[in-house]
């Protein structure tokens, strides 16, 4: 079954703009079918329509409470035939019901090395506890918070110089080399999750 991508996007959307740019370049074996934001207006929606890929705008603020977003999201999916969900800076948790219909085929990238720094603030979290290096997380959603069985994941050392700023670009750049190169790997089936445990048949980090 050839793979059927629905990309999940709330923000500026680079690691959008990175997986635009691998299926440009044949490195991604996959459709990108649809990119949903949740929030109107957002610099990713532009990339998306740019690279002729289908947006839709399900802005949660309309919505009576999480399932009926949940829902309405999982319809958009489903319509266009989508098999794998890919989140690229979504800024909205789901809810158990969605994660349980999509459990395997829901990926999510984290900019730090999970377990450590898990949520919303992993760049300044980890400054704050003045890590010597933190990386990037590519995972496979779960019901708890950035806690999904691990697909693949790179370090990054951190300078003494670095600001917020500075690291959040880094690894910006980490995710944008990574990202597309798991998606592929997902879109071929050489990523699964079978009992819980993550099988790779792909050279990834
Ligand atoms: C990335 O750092 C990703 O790890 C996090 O959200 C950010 C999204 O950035 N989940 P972008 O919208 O892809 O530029």
């Amino acid at each position: 079954m050839s793979a059927r991508i629905g990309v999940l996007v709330s923000g500026s959307g680079t690691n959008l703009q990175a997986l635009i740019d691998a299926r440009h370049r044949g490195e991604l074996a996959a459709t990108l079918a649809v990119v949903v934001s949740n929030v109107p207006g957002v610099k990713a929606l532009e990339r998306a329509t740019r690279a002729g890929i289908a947006t839709v705008v399900l802005d949660h603020r309309a919505f009576a409470d999480r399932d009926a977003f949940d829902r309405a999201l999982d319809v958009e999916l489903q319509s266009r035939g989508v098999n794998l969900v890919v989140l690229a800076g979504f800024m909205r948790l789901v809810g158990a019901t969605f994660v349980k219909a999509w459990y395997g085929r829901l990926v999510n990238i984290h900019p730090s090395l999970l377990p450590e720094f898990p949520g919303t603030h992993a760049v300044r979290d980890a400054l704050a506890a003045r890590a010597a290096r933190t990386g990037v997380t590519i995972h496979f959603v779960d019901t708890g918070t950035d806690t999904g069985p691990i697909i693949s994941q790179q370090a990054l050392d951190i300078s003494p110089d670095d600001t917020a700023e500075t690291l959040a670009l880094r690894l910006h750049h980490v995710e944008h080399g990574l990202y597309p190169r798991v998606v592929d790997a997902l879109a071929r089936g050489l990523v699964t999750l079978e009992d819980g445990r993550v099988v790779k048949s792909a050279e990834l980090p």
